[in-house]
């Protein structure tokens, strides 16, 4: 069932309107090209992703978000054979050059791993002994100053993981009315002055269009009070960064078709970064995973129709703090696992 799989044969597929995925300009803006930068991202959590998902010749395993290729290149160190993905057409050039040498092992597909199913369809292939998502950005995509990931260099207010997506936090920041804005900072940051910063934005964009990372970091910081160590402008940016690439819908898509694309005894492994998202994973396993559902109303427990899995990881997996001292954003890295039930 896999033989339609390109294996080998220059290993990255670009699908019609995923961007071409070639020379696609990073920011958009002619002269701001970043594909020449060193691309680092240290895979989290990397050991405990291998024991839980046990790579092995005749394995074939899912990477959903292959970000620098550090999951995928461990993956097929250990004999897998690896389907990736990635939104990023920067970020798949430099994971498909960085495993070239298990081009007989390896295919890399561009897109949301929200359509994973219609995309890997497409291939062949029709179901997995393990499947990875490591979510949000890569360590690369915050330093690339151009993307607009970060307030610690000016840059355009850009933040799309997939540079062909239609709209730009700009767009969102100078479009959406004070009560988007104020659902968007509550919601995806949990940010406690999300109406304050909604109204100082709506007023200064009324004299000027907010274009860079640094202005609205201003807005935002004029707009906040003084309280913690962390910069005022943290929670704004994630949240806009999870409005802009829809990121909580796209992990919950994934989650409902994921379970039906693995085999008997095949796992499902999540990483995730903040608790909106772990809340999320935690949640839809939790319901996959339960043989019986009871409510009060009820004169007995019923079976639930969409248990198909098996939890293996409890609790989530955390960095130790060997693994933190190396690498801090491992300090927020929660990893859920569970598995398919053989019928
Ligand atoms: C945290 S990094 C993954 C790092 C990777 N595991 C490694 O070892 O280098 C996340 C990557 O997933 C990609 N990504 C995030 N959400 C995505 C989605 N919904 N669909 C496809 N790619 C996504 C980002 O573009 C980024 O390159």
């Amino acid at each position: 069932m896999d033989d339609l799989m390109p294996w080998g044969r220059g290993t990255l597929v670009t699908r019609p309107g995923a961007g071409g995925g070639g020379d696609v300009p990073e920011s958009g803006q002619p002269g701001h090209s970043t594909r020449n930068l060193p691309f680092y991202h240290a895979p989290v959590l990397l050991q405990e992703v291998l024991d839980l998902l046990q790579p092995a010749p005749g394995k074939l395993i899912f990477d959903g978000t292959l970000g620098g290729g550090g999951h995928s290149e461990a993956l097929l160190q250990h004999g897998a054979r690896v389907v990736a993905m990635d939104q990023d057409a920067n970020a798949l050039r430099h994971a498909t050059d960085r495993l070239k040498p298990y081009a007989a092992q390896f295919c890399a597909l561009r897109g949301n791993f929200r359509h994973f199913p219609q995309i890997v369809e497409e291939t062949g292939v029709s179901g997995f002994d393990g499947m990875l998502v490591d979510i949000g950005v890569s360590s690369h995509q915050l330093d690339e100053a151009v993307r607009g990931f970060s307030f610690a260099k000016d840059a355009p207010l850009d933040m799309r993981m997939d540079t062909d997506a239609p709209r730009t936090a700009a767009d969102i920041v100078n479009q959406e009315d004070e009560a988007e804005l104020t659902r968007i900072f509550n919601e995806y940051g949990e940010e406690p002055n999300a109406r304050r910063i909604a109204r100082a934005i709506i007023k200064a964009r009324a004299s000027r269009r907010i274009e860079s990372t640094l202005h609205l970091a201003e807005i935002v910081a004029t707009a906040s009070p003084k309280r913690s160590k962390r910069h005022p402008a943290t929670l704004v940016f994630q949240a806009l960064r999870i409005a802009v690439n829809d990121e909580l819908a796209a992990l919950r898509d994934f989650l409902a078709a994921a379970p039906r694309w693995l085999k008997p005894g095949g796992r499902l492994a999540v990483i995730s970064f903040h608790s909106l998202e772990d809340r999320i994973v935690k949640q839809t396993l939790q319901h996959l995973s339960t043989p019986f559902l009871d409510r009060p109303e009820w004169p007995e427990p019923r079976k639930n129709p969409d248990c198909v899995l098996k939890l293996i990881t409890r609790k989530p997996v955390e960095a130790g703090p060997h693994e933190i001292e190396l690498n801090p954003r491992a300090r927020s890295a929660r990893l859920r696992v569970a598995e398919r039930l053989s019928a």
